[in-house]
């Protein structure tokens, strides 16, 4: 249970997202005033501010959250906007591989910086949640840069744990399997690919963005206070082991 006199602050990047609309509608139900940023808005809601951001412009991130945002007692950062390629590592182009380090890594790096630099010099309380990806862990055919920038951001992650611990700053990550999403939509077009993401889980479905965002919402309670630097992977027994 949270305390209901603290006012809670959450800021969520791809908020325009399938999963990121859905975690700011589980935050938006717990409490929080939330704050989206994406190139394009998906929400109407009054405690929902949506600040239209390019996240590869990375290094505008930290004036705009500085002219933009009012924390709270508890404060959430949630990584959330990601993009993949799906290129044989020979036409992965140095272009390609900037613009996925850039949204899925670079621009969580800057913002958790600025966030857990802010939150501590204001002696608030905060969490940070990024997503990453079962292809944080396992590598991907024709994914290169994606899978790289998803093992960077558990990585990343853990150094948050470290450096901002001491503030009592948790940071954890969480790894989607695959989940119904504008991202993989395309994927259901194609019997042979359902058939195979079927043959890869345990479960018998395939994730939901609401499987993500309630993982986010354990993760920003206090019945995960003493939960830091951990990756939890969310993908129905997808990573469970492989086929014989
Ligand atoms: N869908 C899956 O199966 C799956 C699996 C593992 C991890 N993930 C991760 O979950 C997260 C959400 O993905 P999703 O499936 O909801 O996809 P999505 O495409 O619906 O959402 C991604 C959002 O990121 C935003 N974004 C991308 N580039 C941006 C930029 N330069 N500036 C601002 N916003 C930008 C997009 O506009 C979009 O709204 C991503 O980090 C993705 O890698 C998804």
């Amino acid at each position: 249970m949270s305390d209901q006199t603290q006012t809670r602050v959450a800021i969520v990047t791809g908020s325009g997202g399938s999963i990121g609309k859905a975690i700011c509608e589980w935050l938006l139900n717990d409490g929080f005033t939330v704050y989206g940023l994406d190139r394009d808005n998906a929400l109407e809601h009054a405690r929902f501010t949506f600040l239209a951001t390019d996240l590869t412009r990375y290094a505008t991130l930290p004036a705009l959250l500085e002219s933009e945002i009012e924390f709270g007692d508890e404060n959430l950062l949630v990584n959330c906007a990601g993009i993949r390629e799906i290129l044989p590592i020979k036409d992965l182009s140095l272009e390609v591989w900037e613009q996925v380090m850039a949204v899925n890594l670079t621009a969580p790096f800057v913002l958790s910086q600025y966030f857990g630099t802010k939150v501590k010099e204001a002696d608030l309380q905060g969490s940070i949640v990024n997503i990453a990806s079962v292809a944080g862990t396992l590598g991907e055919p024709e994914r290169t840069a994606y899978v790289v920038s998803k093992t960077g951001v558990i990585g990343l992650t853990k150094q948050l744990a470290i450096e901002f611990g001491d503030a009592g700053i948790r940071a954890n990550s969480i790894s989607p399997g695959v989940t119904r999403t504008n991202m993989t939509e395309q994927y259901f077009d194609d019997p042979e690919q359902v058939a195979l993401i079927h043959n890869g889980l345990c479960l018998n479905r395939v994730g939901q963005p609401n499987d993500i965002a309630s993982m986010v919402g354990f993760l920003s309670g206090q019945n995960a206070g003493f939960i830091t630097g951990s990756n939890f992977i969310v993908d129905g027994g997808w990573t469970a082991g492989k086929q014989l």
